[in-house]
C-alpha cells in the first residue's frame, strides 16, 4: 500500500494537451476518483501512473519512490479495465492465477491465494468455469480478483462498471467499495459518472480539458463547487448565467430587489442553485430570496421525488425539487407558480473564468 504523488504532470498528443500541469497527492489507503467528461484526460492520467504512458514533463512517485523510468510491470500495480480483459481460453482460477505464475510463486501458495481472492469477489463456486460461461458482472469480478491477488501497492480501475447494466453496476460498485475498505488498498478509480463517483469515493478529482478543477470529498464537492464547471457537472444545478449586478451588489432579478453585498463592485455574476434548495410557493414568503414568477412547463414524477421545470421568462428555466410528492397534490404543466431562491443557498461564480466567488457565508467544513 502506497501513497501516490503526481508533480506537474503534462502530456501532449498532436493537437491536444491531454494533461496540463497536474499536481495531485493520493493518500495511502484512499479511494480516489478521477471524474470528468469524455476526453478530459482520465485514462491518460491513469496510464501515466501505471507506466503505460510516458509523460512529457513532471514526476510520478509511488510510495515515495520516483517511478518516471520504472516500466509498468515493475510498478507493483493491479489494473482493472472497462472491457474485463480476461483471457477467454483460461478458466476463472487460471485467469486469477496468471500474475502469481508469472511471478513464479510456489503452487500451493498460488492455489491458496487464488481461492481466497475468488471468495473475496464471491466467485468461490465458479473456479473451473470459462469466461464465456459467466455474466458480465462475474467476468468483471474475475478481473478484480486477478488484479488484487498479487497484493499490489495500488489498484487502478478505468471505468470498470460501464459495460454492466444498471442493477449490476450498483451491486458491484458497493462490493468494490467494501472490498477496498477491508483491504485498505490505495485505489485510483476512473469514471465519467458523477453519481458513481459520489457514492464510491473518499475524495474526487474533477477534471476538464486535461486540468484539475477541484479535489474534494464528495460532500464538499457537492456543497462548495470550486468552479461553475464542477457545479454543473456534479449533481443537478440551476445555472443563472451572467446576471447583471447593480451598485452595491443589487441584483435586478426577480420581483423584489435583492442585494448581495459581497458582489459589490462587480458588473456581472453567474448564480447557481440546486433544485432541492428552490422553495416552492406553499412555503412562506422568503425575505432573503430571489423571488420569481413562472409557468411550469414540465412535471416529472419519479416516486420518491418529483421535479417541476419552471419557465421564468428570458430563457431562464428553473428546476425545482418536490419533496415527498405522494403526500401532496402535484401541480400540472401550464400552472403558474412562484418560486424563491434563498440567498443563503446560492452559489456565485465569476462569469469571466468560472471561479467560485465567496459570498461570505460560513458553510460547515466537511
Ligand atoms: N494515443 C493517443 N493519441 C492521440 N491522442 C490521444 C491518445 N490518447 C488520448 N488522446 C487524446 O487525449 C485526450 C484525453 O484522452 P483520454 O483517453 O485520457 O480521455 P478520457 O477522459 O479517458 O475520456 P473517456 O471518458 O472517453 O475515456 C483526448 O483528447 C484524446 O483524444
Ligand atoms: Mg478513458
Amino acid at each position: 500500500m502506497a501513497r501516490v504523488v503526481l508533480q506537474r504532470i503534462s502530456k501532449s498528443y498532436p493537437g491536444v494537451k491531454a494533461l496540463d500541469d497536474i499536481d495531485l497527492v493520493i493518500e495511502t489507503g484512499e479511494f480516489f476518483t478521477l471524474l470528468g467528461p469524455s476526453g478530459c484526460g482520465k485514462t491518460t492520467l491513469l496510464r501515466t501512473i501505471a507506466g503505460f504512458n510516458r509523460h512529457d514533463s513532471g514526476h510520478v512517485l509511488i510510495g515515495g519512490r520516483n517511478v518516471d523510468d520504472v516500466p509498468a510491470y515493475r510498478r507493483d500495480i493491479g489494473m482493472v479495465y472497462q472491457d474485463y480483459a480476461i483471457f477467454p481460453h483460461l478458466s476463472v482460477s487460471d485467469n486469477v492465477a496468471f500474475g502469481l505464475k508469472t511471478r513464479s510463486r510456489p503452487r500451493p501458495e498460488i492455489a491458496e491465494r487464488v481461492a481466497r481472492a475468488l471468495d473475496l469477489v464471491q466467485l468461490g463456486g465458479h473456479a473451473k468455469r470459462l469466461p464465456h460461461e459467466l455474466s458480465g458482472g462475474q467476468q468483471q469480478r474475475v478481473a478484480l480478483a486477478r488484479a488484487m491477488v498479487i497484493n499490489p501497492q495500488i489498484l487502478l480501475m478505468d471505468e470498470p462498471l460501464s459495460n454492466l447494466d444498471a442493477k449490476l453496476r450498483i451491486e458491484l460498485r458497493d462490493d468494490i467499495r467494501a472490498l477496498q475498505r477491508s483491504l485498505g488498498i490505495t485505489t485510483i478509480y476512473v469514471t465519467h459518472d458523477q453519481e458513481e463517483a459520489l457514492v464510491i469515493s473518499d475524495r474526487i478529482c474533477v477534471m476538464q480539458g486535461g486540468r484539475v478543477h477541484q479535489v474534494a470529498s464528495p460532500q464538499n464537492l457537492y456543497a462548495r463547487p470550486a468552479t461553475v464547471f464542477v457545479a454543473s457537472f456534479v449533481g443537478t444545478m440551476n445555472v443563472l448565467a451572467d446576471c447583471q449586478v447593480g451598485p452595491g451588489g443589487a441584483l435586478s432579478l426577480g420581483r423584489r430587489p435583492c442585494v448581495l453585498s459581497s458582489l459589490a463592485g462587480r458588473a456581472r455574476v453567474t448564480l447557481a442553485i440546486r433544485p432541492e434548495e428552490v422553495i416552492l410557493p406553499d412555503a412562506v414568503e422568503q425575505a432573503d430570496a430571489i423571488s420569481l414568477d413562472g409557468v411550469i412547463d414540465r412535471v416529472t414524477f419519479a416516486g420518491r421525488e418529483a421535479f417541476y421545470r419552471i419557465g421564468c421568462g428570458d430563457g431562464l428555466a428553473i428546476l425545482a425539487h418536490v419533496h415527498r410528492p405522494s403526500e401532496r397534490r402535484l401541480a400540472a404543466a401550464g400552472d403558474t407558480i412562484r418560486v424563491a431562491l434563498p440567498i443563503s443557498r446560492l452559489h456565485a461564480f465569476d462569469p469571466a473564468d468560472g471561479s467560485r466567488i465567496d459570498l461570505g457565508r460560513s458553510d460547515p467544513e466537511r
